[in-house]
């Protein structure tokens, strides 16, 4: 049953039928790819290996052995069915009071428990997805504007624009200042959306940055309250990747910032977060808004019935991350296996000339790959970006689909991964970088110009009757479902 024809259209609404959700993008392409000929390192060692996943997968042994060693914390265990019934019908779009303050907890400890945070500020949504859904529809209606740094985590249009009707209003930010937020830069983005009589109601960020892996600094951070307290708009923070900061200069949160400001309305604050990411749980769903606006938080509420929890999901997490020295090991040891994949990655980089935006969280590198380029154009980029994926069989994310304003950059993702992919990604990086580099300019352009269009072998050629795996459906992927997934 596909939904593809123009008569099918017309029996949908335009929300329904919309490409607002980005995934004509031809970036979509790469998961083509790598759903079509996915790397298995004894079935398929010549596979494509999938770079482009933000997911954290380095710590579920620590998990595993909490969730053996506490089986009461589950309703389906036997030594956890007494709580089913209660808990099974569970249904208030309050939450388990003992969630929310578990939840209130772990975010203090993420943020180095220089924050605290009021458990009935929690509102639940589905991941962080649905949590930026969530505060867009509390605080925007349909043709209003927010303000984006660029280059920015690709799902922000289809989670923050489709269904609410907001626009987005790029901030252009450029590698020759480390892709600062300046006070310029905003003034300028948000002067010209008024000249175009467009209502501007906030300004969203991500700290750490997705794609940059970088992190604010509370200078900064000062900087945009004041920026949007001027002109009495909002700022929305995601900080979905707070506890990934894996060095120094530690994580700034913008809760921590507001503290210290004598002048600030807080109504203007709000906090976007989830497990998918610190704790690496992206399909358990669990996301917050924390708003520090009353009325935010009231109407949010009744608003976050289409997006709650699951109380088993709840009631689990609430033991999990009340235990303070499971929660504290836990936090120490991911932030110690990120840097160190970090540091694999970083020195392979380095070896083979590849310059890498410098940070200190996040499951990413941002490469540096301008030099490989015939012209600094995107259309080159995307020349790169195919033979990445058909040659050195590597689906890297490329800068244009996070809006970066200059052609060149690649985010590579690193913890979704065991120890042996690693290698063998490692190994096709440094056996492309080092062949390319020591060709003429002129040859590698020739032999890129014949990768135009991704190749698919005849007998594997894609088209509607594919199914697609279930991480090409990943609601946390820079590109979600497929269009072309077909009706079982
Ligand atoms: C900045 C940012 N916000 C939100 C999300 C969505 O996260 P979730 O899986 O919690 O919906 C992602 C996922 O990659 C992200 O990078």
């Amino acid at each position: 049953m596909a939904l593809l024809g123009s008569k099918s259209h017309q029996l949908l609404s335009k929300i329904a039928t919309s490409d607002k959700h980005g995934e004509n993008s031809p970036y979509f392409d790469g998961w083509k790819a790598y759903d079509m000929n996915p790397f298995h390192p004894s079935e398929n060692p010549h596979g494509v290996i999938q770079m482009g996943l933000a997911e954290n997968q380095l710590c579920f042994d620590l998990i595993e052995e909490w969730i053996k060693n506490n089986p009461q914390a589950s309703i389906c265990t036997p030594e956890g069915v007494h709580k089913f019934r209660d808990i099974a019908n569970f249904q208030d779009y309050h939450g388990l009071p003992e969630f929310r303050s578990a939840m209130a907890n772990f975010m203090s400890k993420v943020r180095g428990g220089r924050v605290k945070f009021d458990p009935s500020r929690i509102l639940m949504s589905g991941g962080a997805t649905g949590a930026n859904e969530l505060i867009i529809f509390c605080l925007a209606n349909p043709g209003d504007a927010f303000l984006v740094p660029t280059p920015f985590y690709p799902a922000f249009l289809r989670d923050l624009c489709w269904r609410t009707g907001l626009q987005l209003i790029p901030v252009h930010c450029e590698s020759s200042n480390n892709f600062k937020i300046t006070r310029p830069a905003l003034e300028a983005a948000y002067n010209k959306a008024k000249e175009n009589n467009i209502n501007v109601k906030g300004l969203i960020i991500t700290n750490p940055s997705n794609p940059l892996g970088t992190i604010l600094d509370k200078e900064t951070l000062k900087s945009l309250v004041s920026f949007i307290n001027e002109r009495n708009i909002h700022l929305v923070c995601d900080e979905i990747y707070a506890a990934t900061v894996f060095s120094s200069p530690s994580y700034v949160s913008v809760s921590e910032v507001i503290q210290e400001m004598e002048s600030c309305n807080r109504d203007l604050i709000h906090i976007i977060y989830s497990l998918s990411k610190d704790m690496g749980f992206p399909g358990l769903r669990v996301g917050i808004v924390y708003s520090f606006n009353d009325e935010v938080v009231s109407q949010g509420r009744r608003m976050s019935s289409f997006g709650l929890v699951s109380s088993q999901t709840q009631y689990m997490l609430a033991s999990m991350l009340s235990d303070d020295r499971f929660v504290e090991k836990f936090l120490a040891e991911s932030k110690r296996r990120l840097a160190k994949r970090h540091n694999i990655f970083s020195k392979v980089l380095e070896e083979v000339n590849i310059a890498r935006f410098p940070s200190n969280a996040g499951l990413f590198c941002w490469m540096n790959l301008k030099s490989l380029l015939k012209e600094q154009t995107f259309e080159n980029e995307m020349v790169l970006w195919r033979v990445i994926i058909n040659e050195v069989k590597l689906n890297v994310s490329p800068g244009s689909s996070f809006n970066c304003s200059e052609p060149g950059w690649f985010r590579v993702c690193f913890a979704n991964m065991d120890d042996e992919t690693v290698e063998v990604a490692l190994g096709r990086i440094r056996a492309f970088i080092g062949k390319e580099t020591k060709k003429p300019a002129a040859m590698q352009v020739k032999r890129w110009q014949r990768n135009l269009q991704l190749s698919f072998s005849s007998s594997r050629r894609f088209d509607e009757s594919v199914m697609l795996s279930p991480h090409m459906m990943s609601p946390h992927s820079p590109i979600p479902q497929s269009p072309l997934v077909k009706a079982t």
